[in-house]
């Protein structure tokens, strides 16, 4: 399945200056939809006008409907999948995906550690190890990958932030290559403002997002500091995103709720370079 037989959108605006991140809006569709849903969720974001030269937009999407979404979405969306297998080949792993199989089906981009396989909804979740694990695995399938992290709210209420971010971010330090982090956007989520309608607000968020970069700055490099994108995730929307996007270490979102409705157009016409 080829990317340029899907029909071509058109942009709008000017691309990033150089050094600037070009933002980044990933939508998560999570586990919703039909085939009758999808198909029309498509439709509106083929029909959703142009997409803004200084932004990226991908959707995860399930397994099941990646077919379907690479053959009939717009070709200037990128198609995501919200996890995939630890183990680095196909073989007698039952139930699982693969990052070489989503490659071969010409999906681009994977979620990693979503605060809820790292929950882990009645099974066992992810720990921070695991989820580097299948960072790496999918950096060296050729995917690129929106990488989660956050803290839980009693994490925040208590102060531990930054600590959790880090906790979760060190592994990454030590298993990633600098060259991986070309193909790695840190996703940050703070879990209680998922699907809750709660918020960070722009400045808690961009406080949060700037001791990230920090982190990364101390702990891998200034360089990798500079250039890797920090997307915001907790319940953006159209009516926020655009406060958000302004703040100088937000990059970008990654969306759920108003992913799966055309709020998501709006979002992506967020990207309005900070001057
Ligand atoms: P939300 O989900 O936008 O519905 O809060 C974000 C996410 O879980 O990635």
């Amino acid at each position: 399945m080829h990317h340029d037989k899907r029909p071509k959108g058109s942009s709008t605006g000017e691309p990033p200056k150089e050094g600037e991140r070009k933002y980044l809006i990933g939508g998560n569709w999570k586990s919703n939809g039909t085939l009758a849903s999808a198909k029309a969720l498509i439709e509106t974001l083929n029909k959703g006008g142009p997409i803004p030269a200084n932004a990226e937009v991908v959707v995860a999407v399930p397994f099941i409907h990646i077919p379907l979404t690479l053959g009939s979405l717009r070709g200037d969306i990128e198609v995501a999948a919200q996890n995939c297998g630890v183990n680095e080949k196909e073989g007698a792993y039952t139930g699982e995906i693969c990052a070489k199989q989503l490659v071969d089906m010409g999906v681009t981009w994977v979620v990693i550690g979503h605060s809820e396989r790292r929950e882990g909804f009645g099974m066992a979740g992810e720990d921070n190890e695991l989820v580097v694990k299948k960072v790496k695995v999918a950096v060296d399938a050729g995917l690129k990958v929106m990488f989660c992290i956050g803290e839980k709210k009693e994490e925040r209420e208590a102060g531990t932030t930054m600590d959790v971010c880090a906790a979760q971010l060190a592994p990454a330090a030590k298993l990633l290559a600098k060259e991986d982090w070309s193909k790695v956007s840190i996703a940050y989520e703070p879990v209680w403002a998922i699907g809750t309608g709660l918020t960070a607000t722009p400045e808690m968020a961009q406080e949060t997002h700037a001791g990230i970069r920090q982190w990364i700055a101390t702990n891998v490099s200034e360089d990798v500091a500079q250039a890797v994108r920090i997307q915001y995730g907790g319940s953006m929307k159209g009516s926020n995103a655009k406060d958000l996007l302004q703040q100088p270490d937000i990059d970008g979102g990654l969306i759920g709720g108003a992913s799966l409705t055309e709020d998501f157009v709006t979002c992506w016409n967020c990207c309005i370079r900070r001057s």
